[in-house]
């Protein structure tokens, strides 16, 4: 930095999302050199607790996802210090501001219930931590529904300026998920057929073999709807709809995607009954192991969702009558996040009758997870000779990002770097924020009003058997 050292300083600093993913990834990027040099991170909790002991709690947490470097550790290590204070008062901040001091730019990340942010902004501002160099990072959810999400975004607008907040969906930073926009920008194949005239219908799948399990509180004040629909599953079907930005930078690409936001249609009281799926799991088997229902782990009667799958239409030119199918839950046979992109059957078949049965309608398979790959299907000739003349078969011609380099990346990795380098086009705008809230209070207050309660799934299936009844019009089905 220029006046000091660069500052990082993780609020929620030794709670789960901190020990899990964010410390794990600053270590990774420390063994590949990738951090400001001169990068000072701070840990901020409420618990007892000094820098020893902080450093033992980081270390023996990290020990449990990789073999730690010690070189790099200890290079770790002697970045790291901790702070016990309760960061919502003013005493808090100014003892946080006394620890930092002279410093180049400041990152300050969120890892803490959101409804703290109003009052800790408060608090960073009296202790003079939100002046120009100060950039905040907010983790999800923001608010609750859009009125909790306008007022969060108020709080924290009113301490710095939007330039200034980097607000954090992890799928953003995804390998396969950037790559998604490479291969829609990079190449000129896929956008002239990318809409109406050739798409017939876009799945977007994030299936997790998890329960609920120790988040129940949080998450039953959600269900999966907000926790994963509102944000990762909105951004997936963005960035396949969005028309092209003019560059790759942040107001470009944010401008397309709030658009596509824009553009979806609202549900009411019939279209949700017919259109959306809600379901909750009951006991059941995952990957061999069983599972207590819902209800059972969370010790009593609620009607949150633990599974979602709706049918959503975008209302403009380029996709009018191309319906997007999401879906996604938690207690699912598989972990899998997929994007299908079902391309329409040929319009006329050259090649007689025999073959009729051979064709199979291109499709474009973008996998996230547990595997990166890209892939399409086309159609081909069968190999050798056939009395019945030419045959055709399908077959995958596929880009895959095997981890034949070495290890996955987690993906707050390249969003750290991106906050350290200032660039926003992976973090979520204000207005792409409240507008997508807004599509999903449509969707829960037409789920009132049509009084319609989660259905009952087995842990270990694939969701309420409407799930399939809602996709299968048009002889269409979710990829196997
Ligand atoms: C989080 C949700 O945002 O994303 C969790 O709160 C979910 O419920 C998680 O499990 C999924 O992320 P990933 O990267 O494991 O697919």
């Amino acid at each position: 930095g220029e006046n000091g050292r660069e500052v990082l300083v993780l609020l929620g600093g030794a709670g789960d999302l901190a020990l899990r993913m964010l410390l794990p990834s600053l270590y990774f990027l420390e063994v590949d050199r990738l951090l400001p040099h001169d990068l000072r991170i701070i840990g901020v909790a409420r618990g007892e607790g000094d820098g020893a002991s902080y450093k033992a709690l980081v270390r023996e947490q990290l020990g449990k996802r990789a073999t730690v470097e010690e070189a790099a550790w200890s290079r770790l290590a002697a970045r790291l210090d901790y702070l016990s204070v309760d960061i919502t008062k003013d005493e808090g901040a100014a003892q946080l501001a006394g620890l930092i001091g002279e410093h180049g730019s400041l990152v300050v990340y969120f890892a803490l219930s959101p409804s703290l942010y109003g009052p800790v902004c408060n608090a960073l501002q009296s202790a003079g931590l939100t002046g120009p160099k100060s950039r905040l990072v907010l983790e999800k959810p923001i608010g609750r529904d859009l009125e909790s999400s306008r007022k969060t975004n108020a709080a924290v607008g009113a301490v710095v300026g939007e330039e200034q907040i980097f607000r954090i969906d992890h799928y953003l930073g995804k390998e396969t998920v950037q790559n998604l926009t490479a291969l829609r920008f990079a190449n000129v194949l896929f956008e002239p057929l990318w809409d109406r005239n050739t798409i017939d219908h876009v799945q977007i799948t994030i299936a997790e073999t998890e329960k609920v399990g120790d988040r129940w509180p949080y998450y039953d004040e959600y269900g999966a709807l907000r926790d994963m629909v509102q944000n990762h599953m909105l951004q997936l079907l963005c960035l396949v709809a969005m028309e092209a930005p003019s560059g790759f930078d942040p107001d470009a690409v944010r401008d397309e995607k709030v658009k596509v936001l824009r553009s979806l249609r609202p549900f009411n009281k019939d279209t949700v009954a017919h259109d959306t799926v809600r379901g909750q799991y009951v006991a059941g088997v995952v990957e061999g192991g069983a599972r207590e229902g819902y209800l059972q782990e969370v010790g009593k009667t609620t009607r949150t969702e633990t599974f979602v799958a709706m049918k959503v239409a975008i209302d403009n030119w380029r996709w009018d009558g191309v319906p997007f199918f999401l879906r996604t839950g938690k207690n699912l046979p598989d972990r899998r996040t997929q994007i299908v992109v079902q391309f329409k059957p040929l319009p006329h078949n050259i090649f007689g009758q025999a073959t009729d049965g051979d064709l199979v309608s291109n499709r474009l398979v973008i996998d996230l997870q547990p595997d990166e790959n890209i892939i399409l299907t086309l159609m081909n000739k069968r190999p050798g000779l056939s009395e019945e003349g030419m045959r055709l078969q399908s077959l995958p011609l596929s880009l895959s990002f095997g981890q034949s380099g070495g290890r996955r990346r987690i993906a707050y990795e390249k969003l750290f770097l991106d906050v350290f380098r200032g660039d926003r086009t992976l973090f979520v705008r204000r207005d792409e924020v409240e507008q997508a809230w807004k599509f999903i209070d449509g969707v829960s207050a037409a789920w009132a009003l049509a009084n319609i309660e989660p259905a009952p799934y087995a842990a270990g299936t694939w969701g309420p058997q409407s799930s399939n009844g809602l996709i299968s019009p048009g002889g269409r089905s979710w990829k196997a």
